[in-house]
C-alpha cells in the first residue's frame, strides 16, 4: 500500500505530543516527511526542544525537526501555558538525545521539502498549531501549491470555542494567518472543537498508560493525567485530545460527517477575533474548498487512538 506522505506543523502541546506519537504509531499507512515548528501553546524554543526530543523518544530520529514563526503575524503571542504546563508536556521530562534541529529557518525547509519530492507527489500538511508558518509558506513561496494534496488541520469551530464563547485558540491565536490558509484554495479539512471536543482519553486510559512498562506509554499516561487535574478537565469524564484527530482522520474518514462550507475567519478586533464563521446558507458564495467535520463517532476513536499507543513497540 502506498503510504500518504505528512507533514506536521505543531507547537507541543501535550494533545501534539498525542499526534505525533499516533503518526509515529501508524508509520506502515503514513510517511512523516518532516515537523515544524509554530509559537502557540508555549515559546518557539520550548515547542521546539519539545518536538526535537519527542521524535528521538518515539523512536522516529530520522525526521527532521525544523524551527518556525517566533509569534503571530501580527499580535505578540499568548501562550497556552496554564494548559500545558510550563514546559509545555505537563510535568513530564523527556530523556536528552544527541538529535539536532535543522539550522535552516522551518518554512524555508518545509518549502525546500514540498518542492524536491519526485514528480507527480504530493504531501499533506497537517497544522496542529497557529497557522503562521504556513500562511508565511504559501505568502512566500506560492509554487508550493502544487505539491499539496490537501490541508488536514485542527482548530476552529462550527459552533463555540475554548479560548472565548467564539475563538478557538489555533485561530484564536493567529487569525490574520488563518485567514490567508482557509482562503488558499487548496483542500482543507477542518478538524473543530466540534469533533475534537469530543474525542478523549479518561482516567481509566490514563491509569492504563502509566502502569505500563513502556517508557513512552508512561509519559502519555503522565500528560494525560496532567490534562486530567487542570480546572477545565477536574469535573468532566474525559480530556479532549484536539490534535490526535487530524491523524485519525486522514487514516479514518469513515468515521467523521463533514460538509462542504464557505469559512472566513474574522480578523476583526471585536470579541468574535479568531471565529471561524461557517456559512451553512446553500446561497453562500465561493467554492467551499473547507470541509468542516461535524460528526465523530467518538468511540471508536479512543478505541483505536488505545489500540495503537498500547500495541506499538516502544
Ligand atoms: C488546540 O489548542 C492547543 O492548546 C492544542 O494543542 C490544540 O492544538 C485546541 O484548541
Ligand atoms: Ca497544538
Amino acid at each position: 500500500m502506498k503510504k500518504r506522505k505528512i507533514w506536521i506543523d505543531c507547537d507541543p502541546g501535550i494533545d501534539d505530543a498525542f499526534a505525533i506519537s499516533l503518526a509515529a504509531a501508524c508509520q506502515d499507512q503514513l510517511e512523516i516527511l518532516g515537523i515544524s515548528t509554530v509559537a502557540g501553546n508555549q515559546s518557539i524554543e520550548r515547542v521546539t526542544e519539545n518536538a526535537r526530543k519527542l521524535t528521538a523518544f518515539l523512536g522516529i530520529p530520522q525526521v527532521p525537526v525544523a524551527q518556525g514563526s517566533a509569534c503571530p503575524l501580527v499580535r505578540e503571542m499568548i501562550s497556552a501555558a496554564h494548559v500545558h504546563g510550563s514546559t509545555g508536556l505537563g510535568d513530564c521530562s523527556l530523556p536528552e538525545t544527541e538529535k539536532k534541529v535543522v539550522s535552516e529557518n522551518g518554512i524555508l525547509y518545509l518549502a525546500k521539502a514540498l518542492l524536491s519530492l519526485p514528480e507527480g507527489e504530493q504531501a499533506t500538511l497537517v497544522p496542529i498549531g497557529p497557522l503562521t508558518n504556513i500562511a508565511l509558506l504559501f505568502r512566500t513561496f506560492p509554487e508550493v501549491r502544487e505539491k499539496i494534496e490537501g490541508i488536514c488541520l485542527m482548530g476552529g469551530a462550527a459552533v463555540g470555542g475554548n479560548v472565548t464563547a467564539t475563538g478557538e485558540f489555533n485561530i484564536w491565536e493567529d487569525p490574520e494567518a488563518a485567514q490567508v490558509v482557509f482562503s488558499s484554495g487548496i483542500p482543507l479539512v477542518m478538524c473543530g472543537l466540534d469533533v475534537t471536543g469530543r474525542c478523549g482519553l479518561n482516567r481509566e486510559h490514563a491509569k492504563q498508560l502509566l502502569e505500563s512498562k513502556s517508557p513512552v506509554q508512561k509519559a502519555l499516561g503522565e500528560m494525560v493525567s496532567f490534562y486530567l487535574k487542570s480546572p477545565a478537565y477536574q469535573n468532566k469524564s474525559q480530556a479532549a485530545i484536539h490534535d490526535a484527530v487530524t491523524i485519525t482522520y486522514l487514516l479514518h474518514p469513515e468515521w467523521f460527517e463533514g460538509r462542504a462550507i464557505h469559512v472566513e475567519v474574522d480578523c476583526s478586533e471585536g470579541k468574535n477575533r479568531g471565529m471561524t464563521v461557517c456559512d451553512f446558507r446553500t446561497s453562500a458564495e465561493g467554492d467551499y474548498p473547507v470541509t468542516v467535520l461535524l460528526d465523530v463517532e467518538a468511540e471508536r476513536v479512543q478505541e483505536f487512538w488505545m489500540e495503537k499507543l498500547t500495541g506499538t513497540r516502544w
